[in-house]
């Protein structure tokens, strides 16, 4: 065991809704190391209802954040920009060892960028996934962030790779496995039943008895809700598969409110579907752990269902975690009518994906970064 200690804490931030189930894992891997890392919790007010913050804290065990900087919703540029100018006076007055950022948030570019102009050493947990599709705003977010923090945790593999290819040395990466996994595995045992959840919405839950058993749905990507006829033909290609298939909805505060402005409202008016609001963590968990298939544009959920081994299909045209689709059981549709009502159809005749649990997804990950995050900075984040 090793007795050198940090100038200071590790500021950890969080921002958004994914950012927490990454974020707690790292906390207690800190917190039981030895010597133990002092960790301060910083959430930047990105997501701010209860359903979305408050209720996962809980879920998670999350400790209450030591400072938040409430900058709530707004444009990207104006997110960003308030996160920065919120995070400068709390970097300067805690002087942190390190500044540590998750996932491909807003807030997670923001303070890396804020931390790094001051000299502060930064890490990347979830370094290196690449969708390759620059019109997604967390696309930006993710390269931005690798280039310029110190050090990089990867998930899979393949993270490792996209980043040398854009110039970042091999030395500074760590492939760590997936923290995610780690809340998945911490949690698994406490999850909801999703009777009771449906229930404690005054939803029927018959619906979940049907013999094919049940879907879920999760939507929020700007790309499949923010346009009218996008959204609209996703809603009744949904209907369709509920038709089928009883389905579980629960709703992004940006879907509802698209929905309703867009008067999509009679689409999710099917007696087989389940609209729910946002789920806490052990609410989303049982209803996954007991799908026939998970239909969604999460990043998040598409890890998740491959630790389960529940087949998923991702309403997208691409994915940056590949390895869901290379060993997981991830399938990629689109927004193809045709491929959606196929996949669907192929799963419920029993020729769903399998896949197998991918490397170091093992419930360890949030471990070995707490042990190489030690040993980077006490060999002076180099
Ligand atoms: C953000 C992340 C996305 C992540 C998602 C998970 C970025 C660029 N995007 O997208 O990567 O997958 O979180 O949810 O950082 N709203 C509320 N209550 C809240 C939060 C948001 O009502 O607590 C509403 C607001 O009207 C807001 C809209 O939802 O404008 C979208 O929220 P925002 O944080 O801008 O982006 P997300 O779509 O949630």
């Amino acid at each position: 065991m090793s007795t050198a200690s940090l100038p200071g804490p590790v500021m950890c931030i969080v921002g958004a809704r994914p950012n927490f189930m990454k974020m707690a894992p790292i906390l207690r891997a800190l917190a039981a190391h030895e010597p133990p890392l002092p960790a301060l919790l910083v959430h930047t007010g990105q997501h701010y209802d209860a359903s979305m913050s408050d209720k996962l804290f809980t879920d998670l065990r999350l400790p209450r954040p030591d400072l938040n900087l409430e900058v709530g919703s707004g444009s990207h540029a104006v997110q960003t920009a308030e996160v920065m100018k919120r995070f400068e006076p709390a970097l300067d007055a805690h002087r942190p060892a390190c500044v540590l950022v998750v996932g491909d948030v807003n807030s997670t570019l923001a303070c890396a960028l804020v931390a790094v102009k001051k000299g502060v050493p930064v890490v990347h947990v979830e370094a290196g996934l690449r969708s390759w599709d620059r019109s997604m705003p967390e696309e930006i977010n993710r390269v931005l962030t690798d280039q310029i923090v110190g050090r990089l945790y990867t998930t899979e593999r393949s993270a490792a790779d996209n980043l040398v290819r854009e110039g970042i040395a091999g030395e500074r990466v760590c492939f760590a496995g997936n923290v995610m996994i780690d809340s998945l595995h911490l949690h698994r045992q406490h999850t909801r039943a999703p009777a009771d959840t449906l229930r404690a919405h005054g939803a029927d839950p018959a619906l979940l008895q049907h013999p094919q058993g049940y879907g879920v749905v999760t939507l929020h990507r700007p790309s499949n809700v923010d346009d009218p006829q996008a959204l609209a033909a996703l809603l009744g290609v949904l209907g369709e598969v509920a038709a089928r298939l009883p389905l579980v909805f629960a709703l992004h505060p940006r879907t509802r409110q698209n929905i309703t402005r867009f008067g999509l409202d009679g689409l999710l008016d099917t007696a087989t579907m389940a609209v729910l609001p946002p789920q806490g963590y052990l609410e989303m968990l049982g209803l996954m752990a007991g799908a026939a298939v998970v239909l969604t544009d999460s990043g998040g959920l598409q890890e998740e269902t491959t630790a389960l081994g529940v087949p998923c299909l991702t309403l997208r045209e691409n994915t940056e975690r590949p390895i869901t689709v290379e060993q997981g059981t991830n399938t990629l549709v689109g927004r193809d009518a045709q491929a959606i009502r196929e996949g669907v159809a192929a799963i419920l005749s029993g020729h769903g994906k399998r896949g197998r649990v991918p490397e170091l997804w093992d419930g360890h990950a949030a471990e070995r970064i707490a042990a190489d995050l030690f040993a980077w900075l006490t060999r002076g984040a180099p």
